[in-house]
């Protein structure tokens, strides 16, 4: 027997040309959902700019399931990270708005309102029918694509594949701290390079910028993974870095990084959080034995396509690629790049290592949800030590 409503469907299919009823339907679900979305407070931008862009809106609308993959999650906390204040300013918009149109993520054709933040823990509220890991009520923390609206807001979409269940020995805040700068530096060491857990103890690895929220984490999993680290910071981070394991510890205020590094061994990794001049120097310090590898984080591909356009920032991005490739192979390495890609079994293998206590949190300050603008002028203002936490508990 069909149901009223599924023979009402079926006759409107059969009376319209396909096209036409995909259209229709397409035009009645948005209509239906947007009409049904929850009402949040967000943390939004409407025009590019700086700081001050920035704005609380208590009437927002929560996206809506419309793929049966995605799921929709309150948020308890959520991070702020650089990307969020370069995006203010309008950094990556031209490749984005691509994968928004794409995604169907942009608001009847713009951007904005445009909410930010990329990282979250929360509780899943709403599964569409092909989730198969989560149900509603899992506790989960996140990185969700930059395509997608953010999460500095008190719902956010997600899929199957950007989250995780989250450590059950972390509270939301501390939890909030990690999932953005573990899917970065899981696809910088991992994906981008090539990197197999299971066979580098022991092998040397140099972090830039120990002290951030990148480089926090990647001191404490390369230690899980057993590797030699050395990482450069200044001087009051050093005790920090050397609590998360950092085996030698080259203060770039007091002393010449270069220099200092004439006296050590090469690395077979270096990770790179800080690029420019920064990459050819340190390519010098490659193993020039042992299939070494530099990655950057200084991914150009967003910023060429916002200079140039996408077609053209595409290929300017492939052309110094092909450059930095050259500059590794004449120290005996490889040069690459890598950037933020969400990871939802990365942050399984991370959630397995946070309750064995091998990495902690490193939060430096929590603001409450209603102080956001306080919290991301922290931020902008740099010399982060770890990690800048809204806690969306009600006050
Ligand atoms: N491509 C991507 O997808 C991607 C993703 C994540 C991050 N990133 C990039 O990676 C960088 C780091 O990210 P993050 O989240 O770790 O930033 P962060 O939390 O702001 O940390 C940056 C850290 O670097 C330190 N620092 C600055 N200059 C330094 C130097 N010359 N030598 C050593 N340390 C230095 C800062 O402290 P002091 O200034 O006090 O020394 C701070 O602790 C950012 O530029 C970000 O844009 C890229």
């Amino acid at each position: 027997m069909c149901s009223p409503h599924a023979m009402f469907v079926m006759s409107l299919k059969g009376a319209l040309s396909q096209k036409t009823f995909s259209r229709f339907w397409c035009h009645a679900q948005r209509r239906f959902y947007s009409a049904n979305a929850i009402k949040m407070s967000a943390w939004q931008v409407y025009e590019y700019g700086g700081l001050d862009q920035l704005s609380l809106s208590t009437t927002a609308r929560a996206a809506t399931i419309k793929h049966p993959t995605e799921m929709l999650v309150k948020i308890h906390a959520a991070s702020i990270n650089p990307l969020d204040i370069r995006m203010m300013a309008g950094y990556g918009r031209n490749l984005l708005n691509v994968m928004r149109k794409q995604r169907d993520t942009l608001n009847h054709g713009t951007e904005f309102p445009l909410t930010l933040g990329r990282d979250f823990s929360g509780t899943v509220v709403e599964v569409g029918r092909r989730i198969t890991r989560f149900k509603v009520g899992d506790e989960v923390w996140g990185a969700i694509g930059a395509f997608r609206p953010g999460t500095h807001a008190e719902y956010t979409l997600t899929s199957q594949s950007e989250i995780s269940k989250k450590p059950s020995n972390l509270t939301h805040v501390e939890a909030a701290s990690v999932p953005y700068v573990a899917a970065t530096t899981w696809a910088a060491l991992k994906t981008v390079g090539q990197l197999d857990h299971t066979k580098v103890h022991g092998q040397r690895i140099l972090v830039l910028a120990g002290s951030g929220g990148i480089g926090t984490f990647a001191i404490q999993l390369a230690k899980a993974w057993g590797m030699h680290v050395t990482t450069t910071c200044s001087s009051d981070a050093a005790e920090l870095v050397a609590s998360l394991g950092a085996d030698d510890v080259i203060d770039y205020t007091r002393t010449q990084v270069w220099s200092e590094l004439q006296h050590r061994e090469k690395f077979e990794y270096i990770l790179d959080p800080l690029g420019g001049e920064v990459t050819d120097k340190a390519a010098k310090f490659l193993s020039p034995w042992k299939n070494s590898k530099l990655i950057t984080l200084n991914f150009p591909l967003l910023k060429n396509s916002d200079e140039m356009g996408v077609v053209p920032g595409l290929f300017k991005s492939a052309i110094s690629a092909g450059f930095a490739t050259l500059k590794g192979l004449q120290s005996g390495g490889s040069v690459r790049w890598a950037a933020f890609n969400p990871n939802g079994q990365a942050l399984d293998t991370v959630r397995r290592l946070v309750e064995q206590d091998k990495i902690r949190p490193v939060v430096q300050k929590v603001y409450p949800f209603l102080e956001a603008q306080s919290a991301y002028k922290t931020v902008n203002e740099g010399h982060l030590r770890g990690k800048v936490v809204l806690d969306l508990k009600p006050a």
